[in-house]
């Protein structure tokens, strides 16, 4: 009899334990249903892999959504290749993605696919550029583009003293691509400040290409930069025995490598350089400037922007407004786009251990420290 009533308490305890455990997988079930629902799959587009920023920006996004709980879609338009970031996209739009974050190559090329995100209620970021003549895009996460542009007119200004001394000091200029909508504001923010110089005198540009097209450097590409500085060293006859180039903008470090590779070959060394600008502190740049073969680069934390892309889904997907600190600057042909601008830094080489090193940003043996 008593051993009966054990096995029948056993029984009972065996089906409560296994009610309870079925219960609970169920709870974690609909947990699960209602967390995938209410957190949609994030497709990233990113524009090239060949350059590191882009590398970056795609992997700190895809680590800061997946540990905020996403699943991701990061994908790589080949080295800049447009119809591969349409396919890229309309991929993300059929695989289900419940919202899309794109750093566009062409700013003007996306519009016909994104008409299909916009039928599809997919809201779309413009991650770092602008995508134009769209409003599937609801929002723009990005670093303040003219202030990168005003950091750099302002260096060269600072450096040579344009304030004080006469001059003339001799300069040449280089933007990046033109379908890249960040360019106007790159080579806008630059030329506020060094355009009344070379109005009154002060700054000279000796080969006369002074317009954006004509500073242009097609896909940012450093070849291409090179190809142009040792096109004006050689028309110019600018070298360290030949006429003074005082300084070079460029608007960033793939175009500043190659203007950097041109100078170095026609004899300049850390001594004598002109002063020159970029931007993003590629490790190239970072060890251009430990050997004195840049001045300065503009800093812009990839890991900010991407939390801040994170933080504007998370409103999006919960029914809230993110916060944006911009509603008037960028209008993409439908409508100025709410904007949230991240602050870039200025950094030389006495900078690169506190904001590089320190941060967590690179290894020292990242940039051959
Ligand atoms: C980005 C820069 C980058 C350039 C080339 C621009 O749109 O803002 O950080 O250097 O593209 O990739």
């Amino acid at each position: 009899m008593k051993v009966k009533k054990w096995i029948a308490l056993g029984l009972v305890l065996v089906l409560a334990i296994g009610i309870a455990a079925g219960c609970a997988q169920k709870a974690s079930d609909d947990s699960a249903t209602t967390d995938s629902a209410a957190k949609p799959k994030i497709g990233i587009s990113m524009p090239t892999q060949s350059l590191q920023r882009w590398n970056q920006d795609g992997s700190n996004m895809k680590s800061a959504f997946e540990a905020a709980g996403y699943d991701v879609d990061l994908q790589y338009a080949g080295d800049n290749d447009i119809p591969t970031q349409i396919s890229n996209i309309e991929n993300m739009i059929s695989g289900n993605c419940g919202v899309l974050v794109i750093a566009a190559i062409d700013g003007g090329s996306l519009t016909e696919v994104l008409k299909t995100a916009k039928d599809a209620n997919i809201p779309v970021i413009a991650y770092d550029r602008l995508i134009m003549n769209s409003d599937a895009v609801k929002y723009y996460a990005t670093f303040d583009n003219t202030k990168v542009g005003n950091l750099q007119g302002t260096f060269i200004k600072d450096a040579l003293k344009l304030d004080s001394e006469k001059g003339p000091f001799n300069i040449e200029l280089f933007t990046g691509d033109p379908a890249d909508n960040n360019v106007n504001f790159f080579w806008g923010g630059a030329m506020d400040i060094l355009q009344p110089f070379i109005d009154s005198g002060v700054l000279v540009v000796p080969s006369g290409q002074t317009t954006k097209d004509q500073c242009a450097t097609p896909s940012w590409s450093t070849e291409e930069s090179q190809k142009r500085m040792e096109n004006l060293i050689s028309s110019n006859k600018y070298g360290p025995d030949g006429t003074k180039l005082d300084a070079v903008l460029s608007s960033n470090d793939s175009v500043a490598n190659g203007i950097t590779n041109a100078l170095v070959t026609a004899g300049y060394t850390d001594k004598d350089f002109p002063i020159l600008t970029g931007q993003d502190c590629d490790k190239t740049s970072v060890q251009n400037m430990l050997a004195g073969t840049q001045s300065m680069s503009v800093f812009k934390d990839t890991r900010t922007l991407a939390d801040r892309v994170v933080k504007m889904v998370t409103s999006i997907v919960t029914g809230t407004e993110p916060e944006i600190n911009d509603t008037e600057t960028y209008d993409n042909g439908t409508g100025v786009i709410p904007t949230y601008l991240e602050d870039p830094q200025v950094v030389v080489k006495d900078d690169i251990q506190s904001v590089l090193i320190d941060s967590g940003y690179y290894q020292p043996a990242d940039v051959g420290l």
